[in-house]
């Protein structure tokens, strides 16, 4: 069987031989287009290239974009299941020529790949061409040689293709697959067009114009063509099939699904497998590229999805979560093509059981409910709007899921009672947060929330992103517009700016308006749960309500935050390891610079606790692995060993970080697992290199590191290894003897010092260095030796009055020394006179004369000072006065 693997190959491999380039899918969630709400065909990544606002190193290309038509303007929500060819998910086989081939060649390649390559008989085909296009119509009778009968001329929009209100567009002319008369349905055109015998295969756009608003058509500078064919219809047509669920993707997954409900895939209940594959695919590809359930936009397009596929499971008797069973399966037949379905696998099944595990503890006692209210309404009666609201209000049960259910009774619901209760409880909502005490200045943000609903955060998976301005705020209020010069804050529907919050510092960057006028963004805020506030000033032109907007963030820097934010968990794990398990988080700030982390800890860090600290933050950098995030309950996530903050309150989800390998036995087997909103590195090798830069103590118990990474970290090594070199180069020592050689001089300097002390003592008491060079006089039957000495430091007249007393055997010694303008004095009695005179009372004599009071010691030696140094002459001169008495 050719596999519908085999046909995306043969379609990609044809039109690389013809030239093209082989371009991957785009992601799902459109980075190039804020209106949009998922990819929903081939063209959305070349958009900007068919207008010429962009330009690729290529001008033919070919694609298998992943397409997804649910919520938005294409939702095939309802008919998916129900229906041969519906789906919420589809893979569109594409090729593009930007300005290069036009018609003739599009069609003649198209042809070729048809007949030839896919080897469909020509007489089974059929084509439609827009009515004015008479072009095409002389070129299918060429090319194809079509005759006339087989080239239907279309008159409507079938056959004009237009992206959206504005944007690129032109005529198109579609390739028709007729399965035969023995199944009802008619050509293109006519009455029984939507029967199943002629069945639409391929899509030539030829893009010629672009509407730029309503009204207001210009021709594309370059012609070229975009081509739309869905793999699961081509794929049915190869193998043989009439229904796209029939092909070899569809039918692994149905039969795994058989398999585990014990339900006949191809029974009463085959609708209900074939609603859960198709929901599979789209809920593990949205999961894959970045988008999770939530209760809002794109999140909840997602949970909308996941929930119908989890009644339908219901429906075929599973009690226990099925739907992440068989994720294998998906991943067996699409895992190669797509590699991001294999990498996030764990990250699918998860989010998946987890959603399957709170939706099944409602989803029972809602059915019953709604049973209970059903049996009561008569005929086709509608169901009441409030008892709908219950439903989705306490039970989970998303509006549409409701509808699903009660389709099959040839019932509705009640909607204008549905609005008015979800209005009602809004209302209340409010009422409650005004009393609720939070300060009145952020009341703005509350209004701004109702207003415009959250912004919605593509920032995980993105750096650049295009959005619609949802609010300006200017001095606390609403404004509708900001000119140049204005410092505001600007709100988009969605935005790659992340937000400030969990330590991590807010995005900057830049916000180009589709007018040209500029927004320098100093710092992003999260206000309200869910709203991204980007502060900053219009430098160029206006911005206002509506306008689209290119959002650019500065990646260099969110490159540095995020390396910063992966080292603080891998930090923190290291800590405990080192220093043991009572270490916790006391607080972070993760910042581009570098990163601080407060911890539990009552004494300082030692110098090898910092060097293992960093040695093992290291190793897990050099290992390289793969950072991984996922969304659980607070309790699973704590249960696997994640570390939460204690006394943080955490929402009903909580996103889980893990990274690095584990060298001992954690239950979750890799070596960090945190729960944190933050932006990450991919592999733990981005951080590059870390190093703690200072360790000290911010409260009684609290220890900080503050830490670098990467090129930080280095300049920091850098740094310190210069200025050893340039001390090495001073002591003319090696780098690594510097530490031994500084300790020898200070030894050195030690026993220097000592000697200088002594030799200056020496000439002291020798009569050198006195400016008053008397000898010991008599007075009064005493000998005294007065001194004025320079350049004795205070501290070493003590010992120098000591030596002059066994120098002079016996008498009374004055040594004043001045320094800085202050005089100090020390009188020494030898022990045959302290019973005549104290040295106490002497020095006190000295000092008063220097203009200082007291002084202290013993009979035999005293010491004190005095502030006005000029007078030492007089202070010697007072203390031989106090001889005479
Ligand atoms: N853009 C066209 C479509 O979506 C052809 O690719 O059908």
């Amino acid at each position: 069987m050719t596999t519908a693997n085999d046909i995306r190959s043969t379609f990609l491999n044809y039109f690389e031989k013809n030239e093209h380039a082989v371009v991957d899918s785009s992601p799902l969630v459109p980075r190039n287009d804020p209106t949009l709400m998922f990819t929903n065909a081939g063209m959305v990544q070349f958009k900007n290239v068919f207008t010429g606002a962009e330009t690729r190193d290529y001008k033919r290309a070919t694609t298998s974009q992943k397409c997804v038509r649910a919520g938005g303007k294409h939702n095939d929500l309802e008919n998916v299941g129900y229906t041969a060819r519906h789906h919420t998910f589809f893979e569109m086989l594409g090729n593009f020529s930007f300005g290069d081939y036009f018609k003739d060649q599009a069609i003649e390649m198209a042809w070729n790949l048809v007949t030839k390559g896919f080897d469909i008989p020509q007489d089974k085909l059929l084509v439609t061409v827009y009515s004015e296009d008479e072009e095409a119509a002389g070129l299918w009778r060429k090319i194809a040689g079509l005759s006339d009968d087989k080239i239907i001329r279309i008159p409507t929009s079938d056959n004009f293709w237009q992206m959206g209100d504005t944007g690129p567009c032109g005529p198109c002319t579609e390739i028709f697959y007729d399965h035969g008369d023995h199944i009802w349905g008619g050509p293109p055109g006519s009455p029984e067009e939507d029967g199943d015998r002629f069945i639409e295969i391929w899509n030539l756009v030829f893009m010629q114009y672009e509407q730029i608003e309503p009204g207001n058509r210009v021709d594309l500078p370059n012609p070229s063509i975009d081509t739309g064919m869905g793999l699961e219809r081509i794929a049915a047509l190869l193998q043989g099939k009439h229904n796209n669920y029939d092909i070899d993707i569809f039918r692994a997954i149905i039969e795994t699904c058989a398999d585990l409900t014990g339900v006949d895939a191809d029974g009463d209940q085959a609708a209900s497998h074939k609603v859960i594959a198709d929901h599979l695919r789209a809920s593990s590809f949205l999961i894959a590229d970045g988008v999770l359930p939530s209760n809002e936009g794109r999140g909840y397009v997602l949970r909308r999805i996941m929930r119908r596929a989890m009644r339908h499971a219901y429906l075929l008797g599973a009690r226990d979560p099925l739907v992440h069973k068989l994720v294998p399966s998906l991943i067996s037949k699409m895992g190669g093509h797509f590699g991001e379905l294999k990498r996030a696998e764990s990250l699918i099944t998860e989010t998946l059981k987890l959603e399957e595990q709170r939706f099944g503890r409602t989803l029972e006692k809602g059915l019953r409910l709604l049973e209970g209210e059903t049996d009561k309404l008569g005929g086709k009666e509608a169901l009441r709007g409030d008892v709908a609201f219950t439903l989705y209000d306490t039970y989970g049960f998303p509006l549409d899921l409701t509808q699903d259910i009660l389709r099959g009774q040839g019932r509705t619901v009640d909607q204008a009672g549905f609005d008015a209760a979800m209005a009602e409880q809004k209302a209340k909502a409010r009422a409650a947060w005004a009393g609720s005490g939070d300060q009145t200045t952020e009341t703005v943000w509350f209004e701004v929330k109702e207003e415009t609903g959250a912004s919605e955060f593509l920032g995980y998976e993105t750096e650049r992103a295009e959005g619609v301005v949802s609010a300006i705020v200017a001095d606390g209020k609403p404004v509708l517009e900001a000119k140049q010069g204005d410092k505001v804050s600007l709100l988009a529907n969605q935005t790659p700016f992340y937000g400030e919050s969990g330590g991590q510092m807010g995005d900057m960057g830049i916000i180009i308006s589709a007018e040209g006028a500029e927004f320098k963004v100093s710092d992003t805020l999260k206000k309200v749960d869910g709203l991204h506030v980007h502060v900053g000033e219009v430098t160029k032109g206006d911005f206002k309500i509506g306008e689209s907007l290119d959002m650019l963030v500065d990646g260099d820097r969110r490159t540095k935050l995020k390396a910063n934010h992966s080292v603080t968990h891998l930090a923190h794990e290291a800590l405990r390891r080192v220093l043991g398990d009572h270490v916790t988080q006391k607080g972070s700030l993760v910042a581009a610079e570098g990163m601080r982390f407060d911890f539990a800890h009552q004494k300082a860090m030692t110098a090898e606790e910092i060097s293992e600290v960093e040695n093992i933050v290291n190793r897990q950098i050099r290992e390289n692995s793969s950072v991984a995030t996922r969304q659980m309950t607070p309790d699973a996530a704590i249960e696997e060993g994640a570390m939460a903050l204690f006394g943080e309150k955490y929402g009903e989800e909580v996103r889980v970080v893990s990274m690095g390998s584990s060298d001992t036995e954690t239950k979750s087997g890799v070596y960090s697992t945190e729960l944190c909103g933050g932006t990450h590195v991919e592999r733990t090798g981005d951080i590059g290199f870390f190093k703690i830069s200072n360790e000290t103590a911010v409260a009684a118990g609290v220890r900080r590191i503050e830490c670098l990474t990467g090129q930080a970290a280095m300049d920091y090594v850098n740094s310190h290894d210069a200025k050893l070199g340039e001390m090495a180069a001073v002591l003319k020592a090696k780098p690594l003897d510097v530490a031994d050689r500084v300790y020898n001089l200070i030894e050195e300097r030690k026993k220097l010092e000592k000697e200088v002390a002594d030799l200056r003592q020496k000439l002291a008491v020798s009569g050198g260095g006195s400016s008053n060079k008397q000898e010991a006089k008599d007075v009064n039957g005493v000998n005294y030796l007065g001194r004025v000495l320079s350049d004795i430091p205070a501290k070493e007249l003590k010992p120098l009055v000591d030596a002059m007393k066994k120098e002079i055997k016996s008498g009374v010694i004055a040594a004043v020394s001045v320094s800085e303008g202050k005089g100090s004095i020390v009188v020494g009695v030898t022990d045959d006179l302290t019973e005549k005179f104290s040295a106490v009372d002497l020095v006190r004599l000295g000092s008063a004369a220097m203009g200082g009071k007291g002084g202290g010691g013993r009979p035999d030696m005293a010491q004190a000072g005095g502030p006005d140094g000029n007078a030492a002459d007089a202070a010697v001169s007072a203390i031989e006065a106090g001889l005479v008495g």
